[in-house]
């Protein structure tokens, strides 16, 4: 991968922000979106390009589902323009998204737990073979296609005809984005994949986001965990109460002001003020306000 040294000369930084690819996959432009009377997003720009992460953080209720609900197409923004490799797009189904090329991994993984990896590796796109009256499924072709596409992946499972109920809830989640990819994903949505799992678990789906990039797709990654996020990520957007609190490319944020940003700011400086009034609750270790302030646009 290119990568300008952003500590270099004196314009490099704003070298960093241009793409190394033209046009996005996926572009919102100021866009938002309300539920009746509840502005659930507004004012949110974000660009997906091929072979990037783009990590969407922010705390509950931030607006990080509602704004992939957009992008698959589940659905539709109220403001703004949503644009998909260019071209304005308004998609009434998840299906038309999935046309464009957007894949979404939802957390609770839409799998059959008592049907072999195989099998749910096809589900709802079967192979077939035989004229009609006595089309029938083609095994054999099913299951040789998924292993070599798991192992595409490099991942070996042991036996393909073990219930993916089996699998561990890391597993699963490259078993569905190896399905992603091998359906012709372009863009890939990750609904916090990491969230229910352990250290261990979350390095394995890390690591096939990281392959999925390399693969050249786009990665939407959402996500609560700022570690995670900036282990894979390109690109880091910070929802807060439903507008984009921060939007920066690696090289212009540290692990640290991420964190931060993560942490809630000012909430959590004036936690430590209430709680140090508080007997028996040591809040050395919180941050102090100003230092917070750290991941705040750059000037210049
Ligand atoms: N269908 C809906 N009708 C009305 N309000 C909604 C609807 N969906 C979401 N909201 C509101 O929009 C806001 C953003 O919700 P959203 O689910 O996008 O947050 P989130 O960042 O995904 O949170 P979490 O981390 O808890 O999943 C919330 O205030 C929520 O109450
Ligand atoms: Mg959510």
């Amino acid at each position: 991968m290119t990568s300008t040294n952003a500590t270099g000369t004196h314009g490099a930084v704003l070298e960093e922000s241009v793409p190394t690819t033209d046009t996005a996959l996926v572009e919102l432009r100021d866009a938002g979106k309300s539920y009746g009377n509840i502005r659930a997003l507004h004012g949110i720009d974000l660009k997906v390009y091929s072979g990037k992460v783009t990590c969407v953080l922010g705390d509950n209720g931030a607006g990080k589902s509602t704004l992939i609900k957009i992008v698959s197409g589940l659905h539709q923004h109220t403001e703004g323009e949503f644009l998909v490799q260019g071209e304005t797009v308004r998609f009434s189904t998840p299906r038309e998204a999935l046309d464009k090329g957007i894949a979404t991994v939802y957390q609770d993984l839409a799998t059959v737990p008592l049907m072999p990896v195989w099998r749910n590796f096809f589900l709802g796109s079967e192979l077939t073979k035989g004229p009609w009256p006595v089309r029938r499924l083609d095994i054999e072709k099913m299951k040789k296609t998924a292993d070599e596409e798991l192992r595409n992946m490099g991942i070996v499972l042991d036996d393909l005809e073990q219930p993916i109920g089996t699998l561990s809830g890391g597993q699963r989640q490259c078993v569905a984005i190896a399905r992603a990819v091998h359906f012709g994903a372009r863009v890939l949505i990750l609904d916090e994949p990491t969230a229910a799992l352990g250290v261990k678990q979350s390095g394995v789906v890390l690591k096939y986001i990281a392959a999925a990039r390399d693969r050249g797709l786009g990665v939407i990654f959402i996500t609560h965990n700022p570690h995670h996020a900036y282990m894979v990520g390109d690109h880091f957007s910070v929802l807060r109460l439903g507008t984009m609190e921060l939007s920066a490319e690696r090289s212009r944020i540290t692990l640290e002001e991420l964190t931060n940003h993560m942490a809630g700011g000012a909430e959590l400086a004036a936690l430590k003020h209430e709680l140090s009034q508080v007997r028996g609750v040591d809040v050395e270790e919180l941050p102090e306000e100003a230092d917070l302030q750290v991941g705040a646009p750059q000037p210049n």
